[in-house]
């Protein structure tokens, strides 16, 4: 190999690195392509299989960011953002209880996930999905 040539590769391949650390950084906050298993550990009975969850199928179909993440500020306002990270919902909601963060009562995360999924599907006839395994795999 030239001298030439091996300078040329090494910068290629220093750019490459550059990209593709600049890409993880942008897709910490994107929308996930792939779908995602809602699987959480902790729950005192497990009695359900895992939930999949497609993003794109959603956003596609409407929804936005803002229908499923959110941040609450004190006065009870969604300050989430999607260049803001993404917590698990189970980071607030507790696995097996309910609890209250300045005054608000936060539900437990079994009622936080059928409660925003299920509304909408359900009660505001947005999504065809309603019954148990239409989500859940079996067990
Ligand atoms: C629109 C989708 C959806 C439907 C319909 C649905 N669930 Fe769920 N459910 C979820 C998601 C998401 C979770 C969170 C899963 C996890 O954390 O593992 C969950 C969690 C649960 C859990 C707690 C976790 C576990 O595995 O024990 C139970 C129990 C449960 N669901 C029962 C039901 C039953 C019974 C029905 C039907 C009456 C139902 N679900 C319908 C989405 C759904
Ligand atoms: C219909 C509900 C819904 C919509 C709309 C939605 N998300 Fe999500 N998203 C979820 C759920 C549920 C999870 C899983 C959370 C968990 O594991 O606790 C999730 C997880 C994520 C994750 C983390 C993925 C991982 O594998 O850990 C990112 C990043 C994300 N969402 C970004 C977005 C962005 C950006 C948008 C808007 C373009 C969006 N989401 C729209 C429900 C939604
Ligand atoms: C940073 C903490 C935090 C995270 C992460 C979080 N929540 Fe919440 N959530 C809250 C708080 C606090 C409230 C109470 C808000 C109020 O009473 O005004 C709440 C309320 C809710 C409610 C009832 C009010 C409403 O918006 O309909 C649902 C449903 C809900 N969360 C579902 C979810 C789901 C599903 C996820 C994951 C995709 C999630 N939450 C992630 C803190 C969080
Ligand atoms: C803002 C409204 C809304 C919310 C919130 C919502 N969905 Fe949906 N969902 C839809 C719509 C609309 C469709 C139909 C999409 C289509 O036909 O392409 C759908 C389709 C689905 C499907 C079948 C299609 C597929 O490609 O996966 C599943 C499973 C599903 N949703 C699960 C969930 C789960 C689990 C949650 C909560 C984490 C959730 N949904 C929250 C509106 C919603």
């Amino acid at each position: 190999m030239s001298k030439r040539f091996c300078i040329l590769l090494t910068a290629i391949l220093t750019g490459l690195v550059f990209l593709s650390v600049g890409t993880l950084v942008v897709a910490a906050t994107a929308e996930p392509d792939k779908v995602i298993e809602i699987m959480n550990e902790g729950y005192t009975k497990d009695k359900k299989g895992p939930v999949a969850f497609d993003h794109m199928a959603h956003t596609k179909a409407g929804a936005k960011c803002t229908d499923c993440h959110h941040e609450y500020d004190k006065d009870g306002k969604n300050v989430w953002t999607d260049d803001k990270p993404v917590e698990k919902c189970a980071t607030c909601h507790d696995v097996n209880k309910n609890t209250e963060k300045d005054g608000m009562k936060v539900m437990k995360l079994q009622n936080a996930y059928h409660k925003n999924c299920k509304d909408c599907h359900k009660e505001k006839k947005k999504g065809p999905y309603k019954k148990c395994n239409d989500c859940h795999a079996k067990k």
